[in-house]
């Protein structure tokens, strides 16, 4: 396999254990490496690099679970002296193994300079080194999609810069070919409308998609606007939606009240 930047930056980052057994397709074992041992590893981005139909490929996952194992703990007269004398300085602590699951979420081919969509068709061989992904691994990565990602925040509990697409509803460039619903469900204060916003904007960017906004609370119409809405977090919607050039009509509820049988255009 020809050596890429990207084979570079993934050699720089910090390596965090191998790929462990059982592993399949769905799930990757990972033994993980003394060094990382102490570190928080659950729900961080993390990279294997292999190679499939011989093409260098780069699969990226979350680790989803950390267990700990140690076989002298879990022999019955080693048990059976622990709970006498306490921990055995031999075994305890210098036995132990770290074994982490990571999930695969997307897989990419190298060809040439530029990077497609695969899928994990095999297994990598056990002792492939699994790094921690950072942002310059993910910029170089989705590099062909760069001006289609949009960013909403970081990995929940972790560094890296959440990469997504919204895609506007048509066919063609940029476009996911059909319509998609989504829904933001938490508890009060969580921060629905906040990413509610933030969505709002992301798909604002398509030039040709109108955006309607049934906005009970008026939260939405006074961002909108500028003026202040209620909240500790500071959007610049107005901002950006008049760099994207997208107009905003507010109506108010007295504007939609269907007060007559004969119907008027009262917006035009
Ligand atoms: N990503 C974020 N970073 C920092 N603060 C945030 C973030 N998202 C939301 N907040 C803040 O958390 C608070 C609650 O946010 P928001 O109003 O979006 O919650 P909500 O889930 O819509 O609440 P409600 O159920 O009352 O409508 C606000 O003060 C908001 O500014
Ligand atoms: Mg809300």
């Amino acid at each position: 396999m020809q050596r890429s930047h990207l084979d570079n930056l993934v050699d720089r980052a910090e390596r965090i254990g191998v790929i462990g057994s059982p592993s399949s397709t769905s799930e990757i074992a990972l033994d993980i490496m003394a060094s990382a041992a102490d570190k928080k590893l659950v729900g961080e981005l993390a990279l294997f690099r292999y190679s499939q139909d011989g093409l260098a490929h780069y699969a990226l996952g979350q680790i989803t679970e950390v267990r700990l194992r140690n076989v002298w703990h879990e022999d019955p007269t080693m048990r059976s002296l622990i709970r006498h004398r306490g921990p055995i300085d031999t075994v305890s602590g210098r036995q132990d193994t770290h074994l982490g699951e990571m999930t695969i979420s997307a897989v990419f081919s190298a060809q040439g300079s530029s990077y497609r969509p695969s899928i994990l068709g095999t297994v990598p061989a056990t002792g492939t080194p699994i790094h921690l992904v950072d942002d310059s691994i993910l910029y170089e990565l989705l590099s062909p999609y760069r001006d289609q990602l949009f960013y909403l925040g970081r990995v929940y509990g972790s560094k890296p810069l959440l990469p997504l697409w919204f895609k506007h509803f048509d066919t063609g460039p940029q476009g996911a070919g059909e319509a998609y619903h989504l829904g933001i469900f938490g508890k009060t204060g969580s921060g629905k409308s906040v990413l509610a916003k933030m969505i709002l904007l992301a798909y604002a960017r398509h030039p040709k998609m109108a955006l309607l906004v049934i906005d009970p609370q008026g939260e939405f119409a006074k961002e909108a606007r500028g003026e202040v809405a209620p909240g500790a977090f500071r959007l610049p919607m107005r901002q950006v939606l008049e760099g994207l050039r997208k107009p905003v009509i507010v109506y108010g509820v007295r504007d939609l009240v269907l007060d007559r049988w004969i119907c008027l255009n009262r917006f035009s």
